[in-house]
């Protein structure tokens, strides 16, 4: 068998009496984008700390590329760049002196850095602001150059926990491009709060809570298991108010949102469409129509409604 990228065995980590990784396994293949999706507090900053050496597990073992993180951190440490969810750049120094202060940590010369270095500051769209602070930068041009650090060293597996966070659609879609860039060079294991970015460029999406996986697939597996052919938008010509006390009241209507006179309804199963047109007679409706489940419509049946933390 091919050696896995990331590779998680039996791995708990306990805060106290909490648990909050509960015997995680986990195999990743090389060369893939993964997404680890999950309610904020169901785990991933931990497991991504454990991966990338920053904390030890209370039992178990994971391995990158084949090297265990609890005895050979350190060759661990010279596969993997790292994204972490709160960006750490040294706000002393300017764009470019965290670039050079990090790949010096990682034992490389100027020769080799600074070309590396100037490469990648052309392509993060930084170069004309390599002289500048950190505090200086926007959000997206930060997290473009956490990303850039991480790439300092050429890593064969990187790890991004919520990349795009907080940044506006189009520092997203600039983060997102680059990001795709790397597929072909190395494995990619990320986080994300986006659904959109998860099924649209991961190739396989991992759902988690209470540190422990519930799905794991591609995002189209993903809906297709919900797919029960359940989801409907029906829309009323009137008295929309009234049949929305009629949806609320049916048992077998597991969800409802509104817009309008337009309803997206989650039913029970297929077996319900049939009483659902019953108990609305026809002469009102302006049309009904299936819907193809969403990823959200996924991570919300799975995760539940309620927020967290
Ligand atoms: N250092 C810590 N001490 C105690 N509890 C922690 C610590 N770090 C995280 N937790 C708890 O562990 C759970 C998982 O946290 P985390 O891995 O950050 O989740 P996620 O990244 O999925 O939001 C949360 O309930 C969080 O409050
Ligand atoms: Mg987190």
């Amino acid at each position: 068998m091919i050696e896995p990228a990331v590779s998680l065995q039996s791995v708990t980590k306990t805060y106290g009496s909490f648990t909050a990784v509960d015997d995680f396994s986990l195999q990743v293949e090389r060369g893939i984008i993964f997404a680890l999706l999950g309610p904020n507090g169901a785990g991933k900053t931990t497991l991504i700390k454990i991966l990338t050496t920053l904390m030890r597990p209370s039992s178990g073992d994971a391995f990158i590329e084949g090297h265990s993180v609890l005895t050979h951190g350190k060759q661990v440490r010279r596969l993997i760049g790292v994204v972490p969810q709160e960006n750490n750049l040294d706000r002393y120094l300017t764009a470019r002196e965290n670039l050079v202060f990090h790949a010096r940590m990682h034992g490389l010369s100027p020769q080799h850095y600074n070309p590396r270095i100037d490469r990648l500051l052309d392509l993060i769209g930084l170069a004309n602001r390599q002289s500048d602070f950190p505090d200086t930068f926007s959000g997206g041009m930060q997290r473009r150059l956490v990303v850039a650090r991480a790439l300092v060293h050429d890593p064969q597996v990187l790890f991004l926990d919520e990349p795009t966070t907080g940044l506006d659609p189009q520092s997203r879609r600039v983060l997102w491009d680059h990001i795709q860039t790397l597929r072909s060079r190395m494995t990619i294991f990320l986080t994300t709060h986006y659904m959109d970015e998860a099924d649209t460029f991961c190739d396989r999406i991992m759902i988690m809570d209470h540190g422990k996986a519930l799905v794991d697939g591609t995002a189209s597996a993903l809906k297709d298991a919900l797919s029960q052919a359940h989801i409907y938008e029906v829309e009323f010509r009137n008295h929309s108010d009234r049949y929305e006390e009629i949806l609320r009241s049916l048992p077998f209507v597991e969800s409802l949102e509104r817009s309008g006179n337009a309803f997206r309804l989650v039913l029970t199963g297929e077996e319900s469409l049939k009483p659902l047109m019953d108990s609305l007679g026809s002469s009102d409706v302006r049309k009904i129509c299936l819907q193809e489940p969403t990823l959200e419509d996924v991570f919300l049946e799975l995760t539940g409604r309620t927020i967290r933390e």
